[in-house]
């Protein structure tokens, strides 16, 4: 096969077959391709697309070039979620060990953040002592004994994937739902889950902007999972604005452990019972979406959730008396309130910018690999739709020094938008993608 003929193919709209697509993944995993040849050829995708077998077999191939877990073999039902990410998204930490006080096992591998959005890797190490980097083995018997284990992604799944998703990253090649889709999925294959919920979401702070193109991502996906008998749901959900009030890794930790005690911010806390509640549903656990929530509520009122939780973290050589008492987490040595500038309903949030301000603090990474902070961040005091009067609460910034938080203030009030009537507050959870 030659790789120019490939690319010659999809720069005129042509429709590859399987075995170029094998040929070119393995290829090009094994080093005998140049980028330039393989950026050309993610461009030539980027602009001609993929049809659904095309997106299929892409993802196969890339899930192939690795390590493949199978840990439906080992536990069954267990399951695995993913968020296309988002600003103050610390969902997984709370849906996990919902989801496992309920009697499903959860096996799951995450990113840490860069550039807006955070990894949940990042703030799962704000916990002391938190040890995400397990080795397969590891990863396999803290799964089989505690239903439940939150690890660093590992590079030998889908190496193919981490090699084109650095190329596209820096090929303008980012932003094309076949590649998007198979990049997700080849990793969520790998791993070998029984059942899968994705996250997809849209808005300011996430990748896709619109809901049509959140949906046209998620029905890729839904069915590419359908396709390689994973059973495979997603919600589309909005990132119009932060989720929740926490922006930061231990600020997040925090109110991640809220959600487990019933005591977390409404819109965040609704999002995750409500996921926690769909994988119930989708492993049979429970008959209807009602007896599901209820399943649910029951976890977080008697413990059962928190107590999940805590364990894992014992178990992945954490401190759990920070999850047992969060205030025992790391904490920012200075803390600033902004407050509202004049009276009015707040419209608009940005939550990109937002997610930016608290990268500048420290919580975040610019570069790959830079060290972060693990203490600083934001708390939202109020949310679109709410009114305040002039010098209310806005924000709480929690910073290295005085200064730090000073520095960043007429930027994020920059991020704020106001209106002089009422608000609507904004819709969370747009639809579901069976
Ligand atoms: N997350 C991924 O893993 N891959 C993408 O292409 C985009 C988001």
């Amino acid at each position: 096969m030659q790789i120019v003929e490939i690319i010659r193919k999809k720069r005129d709209g042509g429709t590859l077959s399987g075995a170029e697509i094998s040929w070119f993944i393995q290829h090009y995993t094994q080093g005998d391709l140049p980028d330039y040849q393989a950026a050309a050829l993610l461009m030539a995708i980027f602009w001609r697309g993929m049809n659904a077998l095309e997106t299929s077999q892409l993802t196969l191939a890339m899930a192939a070039s690795g390590a493949q877990l199978k840990i439906r073999q080992l536990v069954s039902p267990v399951v695995d979620k993913h968020s296309t990410g988002g600003v103050g998204d610390k969902v997984t930490l709370a849906v996990a060990p919902l989801v496992t006080a309920c009697g499903v096992a959860v096996g799951k591998m995450s990113g840490r953040g860069l550039g807006h959005t955070g990894g949940t890797i990042d703030k799962l190490e704000s916990i002391t002592g938190f040890n995400a980097e397990l080795s397969r083995d590891d990863f396999l018997r803290i799964l089989s004994e505690h239903q439940l284990v939150l690890a660093g992604q590992s590079n030998e799944l889908a190496p193919a994937d981490g090699k084109l998703y650095a190329l596209r990253d820096v090929t303008g090649t980012i932003e094309s739902i076949p590649l998007i889709a198979s990049s997700i999925m080849s990793k969520k294959l790998a791993i070998g889950a029984s059942h899968l919920l994705l996250d997809v979401k849209f808005g300011s702070g996430a990748f896709m902007k619109t809901v049509e193109s959140a949906r046209e991502l998620a029905s890729t996906m839904v069915e590419i999972g359908r396709n390689s008998g994973m059973h495979t749901v997603a919600s589309i959900t909005s990132m119009d604005q932060p989720l929740g009030r926490a922006i930061g890794n231990a600020l997040e930790m925090k109110e991640a452990i809220a959600i487990l005690k019933g005591e977390g911010p409404d819109d965040v806390s609704e999002l995750c019972y409500h996921e926690a509640a769909e994988l119930l549903m989708m492993t049979g656990k429970a008959s209807s979406m009602k007896q599901a929530e209820q399943q649910v509520a029951r976890a977080v009122h008697n413990g059962a959730a928190i107590k999940a939780f805590a364990e894992v973290v014992a178990a992945q050589g954490g401190d759990r008396r920070q999850v047992e008492e969060p205030d025992l987490l790391p904490a920012a040595p200075s803390t600033v309130m902004l407050t509202a500038p004049h009276s009015g309903y707040l419209a608009t949030i940005h939550a990109e910018r937002i997610g930016l301000v608290s990268m500048q603090l420290g919580a975040g990474r610019f570069k790959k690999g830079e060290e972060i902070d693990h203490r600083t961040g934001l708390v939202l005091q109020a949310k679109i739709g709410a009114y305040l009067q002039a010098g209310a609460p806005l924000v709480e910034i929690h910073a290295r020094n005085e200064q730090e938080a000073h520095a960043v203030q007429a930027e994020l009030l920059s991020c704020y938008t106001w209106s002089e009537a009422p608000v609507p507050e904004p819709q969370l959870i747009w639809d579901t993608i069976r």
